[in-house]
């Protein structure tokens, strides 16, 4: 299939869409003439014997046969030239310690912790848990894993010792890497107790973790018990250690596991994604190319955790594979005042900066001002990923994060494909943006946007974000559940027995007449209203457009005419107070602005959303609450005084109802 059928060459190509369309295009016609090319600006022990093994789909593995190590790509390369002096990290607690790190000393510290791991019986395949916050030794931990061979599964510091526990049973680690603490707005987080819970009830479910390597953070005093014979100290391990000690890479098969990293899907049990030597590494060096055009004096902040994929890939092996520059915070981004980040951007000259929509949203909600106290001409490039950018908080971030000049590089991606698939890539050519829409699929990506049956819809009509081609960057499955793997991503929209296999995300999408892309959220949350189907997503964005909104979340509730209908649940702007002619006033609003069908029934007004850790609306926890149902898991939950809210808002609600009746 040539790529006509996604986009036909017009005479009114803008030229930088048809550089961008042109290098695709020689992507998709021949994936193995063109990756065998491009996967050679890596460093290898010894080429691939194929470029794409996809004789059995969906298992397709890349490079097969090539032999390589990651840290030889993200250190060995940069120490041997004038790199070694360039800052690796600008880390920065949240109390405003400071610590630098250049690759040499980057280099120093991931051969030495290497050696630990290595002395503790840690070997090639083993799983390293590494349950840490933002401090340098968490990067140091995943490559000195790396380096020898072993499989690192970082668990987000804050999740909950249950959630390490599931993670710690799935994966049955050798050995658990994790802090005694850490700063959070302004307290201090014993993570080495929280460690010893997981650990407990991991033993108590049946596996026991052999050794705990424990990070002091320093400046944290946090009581906890040690475990002797079990726990050790990394600066006692590391201190034993040569400065110059040198652990050769571990020789790795390009298709061999690099990483797990957990994720939550539709059921309570969270799917271990893994990644790959060989295929993460390519990738995730080209769509970082391609999305960010890296120069060597950039400094890259990306305000994510590490605990997820976006700093995997953004803070830790995008950046060091290209050599540059990176920013890496401890803390929450409105603590102690909400010009954090842009005092850090300021501080350390970020040229990329790259968050998410909820992190604009909420610096938005407390006022320009707090931006423009800062100088942030350093920006070059300012990043947006993990939810649809609603174009009134794309424009408002371009207009005073950006100063009205600097892109907004809205990407979008998941867990399972590595790295950035759809996004304008000034490292071909920026296209013309729109406030809101991710642009086009990067090379090698082959979207396309399909109604249920699989045919592709017209454009401005709304369908399924589907995957026709393997990608290098794609996982090599679901840790022990291949079954799971298939299911979930496959069975949507491959046709086996025809030999067509398309990767379903679950994501709604919509292209427009000029082929541009726009992501609208998760499959997973539609709502049928009065037969119309109707995206949570979409009367979300319609009432943050409201002057008085900050945020908004929707879900469906039973209604015993038109089946189901939206309910909001609104956290309004500073300044603005709860009222009933505000919600009628906004109810009116995403009438208009969207469609009477999509206008909420109700609207609850709160001072927080319920979010996971990484910023996702917990939109079941408010259904759970609306339709009296238990709460299910909620070790994701960032905030639990938030669904307090909620019960408190829905019984308010009813009472209301019990006094009109
Ligand atoms: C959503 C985060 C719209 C999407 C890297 C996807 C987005 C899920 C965007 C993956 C975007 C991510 N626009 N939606 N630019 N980026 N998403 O695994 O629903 O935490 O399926 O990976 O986030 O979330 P995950």
């Amino acid at each position: 299939m040539g790529i006509e059928q996604v986009l036909p060459f017009t005479e009114k190509l803008h030229p930088s869409v048809k550089k961008l369309f042109e290098e695709r295009q020689k992507s998709l016609a021949n994936p193995e003439e063109y990756w065998d090319e491009k996967a050679r600006a890596l460093i290898w022990f010894k080429y691939w014997d194929r470029v794409l093994d996809d004789s059995n789909p969906p298992f397709y593995r890349w490079f097969v046969g090539g032999v390589t190590n990651i840290t030889v790509n993200t250190l060995d390369r940069w120490v041997k030239t004038e790199v070694r002096n360039r800052v690796a990290y600008y880390w920065e607690g949240e109390p405003g310690d400071r610590r630098v790190l250049s690759y040499q000393d980057l280099y120093r510290e991931v051969n030495k912790f290497a050696k630990v791991l290595r002395g503790l019986g840690v070997g090639p395949g083993d799983r390293v848990v590494i349950y840490m916050p933002m401090i340098p030794e968490l990067p140091v931990a995943m490559l000195a894993a790396a380096r020898i061979g072993a499989i690192h599964s970082v668990v987000f510091s804050g999740f909950s010792p249950n959630a390490l526990a599931d993670r710690i049973v799935d994966a049955k680690p050798k050995i658990l890497v994790t802090a005694d603490g850490y700063y959070r707005r302004g307290k201090i987080i014993n993570l080495k107790s929280k460690a010893d819970k997981g650990l407990e009830i991991a033993e108590k479910m049946g596996v026991k973790v052999g050794k705990v390597v424990v990070v002091e953070r320093g400046g944290v005093s946090v009581d906890y018990d040690f475990v002797e014979g079990r726990d050790l100290y990394y600066s006692e391990l590391v201190s034993k250690t040569p400065d110059n000690t040198y652990v050769e890479p571990e020789p790795r098969r390009s298709e061999d596991i690099l990483f797990i990293l957990y994720t939550s899907g539709t059921t309570g049990k969270p799917k271990g994604i893994m990644h790959s030597v060989g295929g993460y590494m390519v990738w995730v060096y080209w769509s970082f190319k391609w999305t960010w055009d890296p120069r060597p004096d950039d400094v890259m902040w990306t305000m994510a955790d590490i605990g997820w994929i976006t700093g995997h890939t953004y803070i830790v092996y995008g950046p060091l594979l290209h050599g540059i520059t990176s920013v890496m915070y401890e803390g929450a981004p409105d603590y102690p005042e909400p010009d954090r980040p842009w005092e850090i951007v300021e501080r350390y000259r970020v040229t990329i900066f790259y968050t998410s929509p909820t992190a604009v949203r909420l610096l938005r909600r407390y006022g320009e001002e707090w931006v423009k106290k800062h100088d942030l001409s350093s920006l070059r490039l300012i990043g947006s990923v993990g939810e649809p950018i609603n174009p009134d908080v794309w424009k408002w971030y371009h207009d005073v994060v950006g100063g009205g000049k600097t892109p907004v590089i809205d990407t979008w991606w998941q867990t399972e494909t590595g790295a950035a698939m759809i996004a304008p890539a000034p490292g071909i050519a920026l296209v013309p943006l729109k406030p809101g829409s991710a642009t086009y699929p990067l090379p090698g990506v082959d979207a396309d946007v399909v109604d249920e049956e699989g045919r592709p819809v017209k454009p401005g009509v709304k369908g399924y974000l589907v995957i026709k081609k393997p990608w290098p960057g794609m996982l090599l499955g679901i840790w022990g559940d291949p079954e799971r793997y298939v299911k979930t991503y496959w069975e949507k929209y491959s046709r086996p027995d025809e030999g067509v296999w398309v990767y379903y995300p679950a994501d709604y999408a919509i292209r427009d007449e000029d082929g541009y892309l726009w992501l609208l959220g998760r499959a997973d949350e539609v709502l049928n209203v009065a037969g119309h189907r109707v995206s949570t997503a979409e009367i979300e964005h319609a009432i943050v457009a409201h002057p008085a909104v900050a945020e908004a979340a929707v879900i469906g509730v039973p209604d015993p005419v038109k089946g189901e209908v939206p309910l909001a649940v609104v956290v309004l702007r500073e300044g603005y107070e709860p009222s009933r002619e505000l919600e009628q006033e906004i109810r009116s609003y995403v009438s208009e602005v969207y469609t009477p069908i999509a206008a909420p029934s109700r609207v609850l007004f709160v001072r927080k959303l319920p979010k996971t850790r990484s910023g996702k609306i917990m939109r079941r926890l408010i259904r759970a609450v609306v339709t009296g149902a238990t709460l299910g898991d909620v070790s994701t939950l960032e905030d639990e005084a938030s669904v307090d809210e909620i019960v408190s808002a829905w019984a308010e609600f009813g009472r209301e109802l019990g006094d009109a009746a």
